[in-house]
């Protein structure tokens, strides 16, 4: 039987805000709302949604850190009503703009603090922490205080904090959020190549970041209003909305065009002579992406010579809008 690092079953949690005196009503909130997934070991699994989809709720729940109202969930084959020990042991979690640590101590102070409260013995504490700050590239503030990091060091050092324990499973709430390119870029490779490096580790991860979910992620669930959308690889999630996927091509001007009629995979196929500047252009609606290298082959055999090839695809901002009726808000990394 396949063991799932994650284990969602018809899961609910809501919050009841508490009035404001004579100004407002008492509201309920429905955080998360009937939601359903699993995650395999060894999966980079993404969450996607706005600001109050319920990303963090989640994360929180299998964390053992917030009950859910109903419903089951299940992190490494424990139950997190029951064996929240058993999950912490093996689990760890980074928020991004997080504050936590010390101000009044060193990077390197702060992290072994946090080694000895894990109870990890010293010697592989310091070689797990000075590993991580080579990899994530804190080494030469290693004697700063914390305070006085910017956001990103602060990040990477919540970074070595949640990687040195070796966790089975990773939670990581918005691990570049308000990073600058290059923050953001060091701690998605870092991610990529944690992963890779044993095939039984698992990292949940989310984001309101479209291009780190499609770059990062094995599969991706879209989530808004606490209700799970879709859930699956960035590619397939990209076919969900049917946008053809169209090759345009301009070549040298050719009279007969046979060659490119009847590729197998293309739904539809124009073209138009440009007399004046001697050019061909050619537009295939495709049904599948493979063929395009037929229809380059194609060029040759009709005698002319390619001057330019476009095409557009789907991105997982345009899956968004289909199924939420609106964009993502953010600027993109
Ligand atoms: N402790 C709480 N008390 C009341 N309402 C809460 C509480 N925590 C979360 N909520 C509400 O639950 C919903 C989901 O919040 P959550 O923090 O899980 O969203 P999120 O997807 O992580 O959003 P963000 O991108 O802003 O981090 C929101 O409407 C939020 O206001
Ligand atoms: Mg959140």
């Amino acid at each position: 039987m396949a063991r799932y690092a994650v284990e969602v079953k018809n899961l609910n949690r809501t919050f009841t805000t508490k009035a404001v005196r004579g100004k407002s009503k008492k509201e309920i909130v429905k955080a998360l709302n009937d939601v359903n997934l699993t995650i395999n070991e060894g999966e980079l699994f993404g969450l996607l949604g706005p600001n109050g989809a319920g990303k963090t709720t989640l994360i929180k729940i299998l964390c053992t850190l917030l009950l859910p109202s109903s419903g089951e969930a299940r992190v490494l084959g424990h139950d997190v009503h029951k064996d929240t020990n058993a999950i912490r042991q093996k689990i760890n979690m980074v928020s991004g703009g997080e504050t936590s640590g010390y101000g009044l101590l060193t990077v390197r102070e702060n992290i072994w603090l946090f080694s000895q409260l894990y109870g990890i013995p010293s010697k592989e504490a310091n070689r797990r922490i000075d590993m991580l700050m080579k990899e994530l590239k804190l080494e030469h503030k290693k004697n700063s205080k914390v305070r006085t990091l910017s956001t990103g060091l602060r990040q990477k050092a919540n970074m070595v904090r949640g990687f040195m324990t070796d966790p089975a499973l990773i939670f990581l709430d918005e691990p570049t959020l308000g990073l600058d390119v290059n923050a953001s870029r060091l701690i998605r490779d870092f991610i990529k190549n944690w992963i890779r490096e044993k095939p039984s580790r698992t990292v949940l991860l989310t984001t309101h970041y479209m291009v780190e979910a499609d770059e990062l992620c094995d599969r991706v669930a879209i989530i808004n209003d606490g209700r799970v959308l879709a859930c699956d690889t960035p590619d397939n999630l990209k076919k969900l909305i049917h946008q053809d996927s169209v090759l345009k091509l301009e070549i040298r001007q050719v009279d007969n065009v046979t060659a490119f009629e009847n590729i197998a995979g293309v739904r539809n196929f124009t073209h138009s002579n440009d007399m004046a500047s001697g050019i061909t252009r050619l537009k295939f609606i495709l049904d599948d992406e493979a063929i395009v290298a037929d229809i380059v082959a194609a060029v040759p055999k009709s005698g002319s010579k390619i001057l330019s090839v476009q095409k557009t695809e789907p991105t997982l901002e345009d899956v968004f809008v289909a199924l939420v009726g609106r964009g993502l808000t953010n600027h993109e990394v």
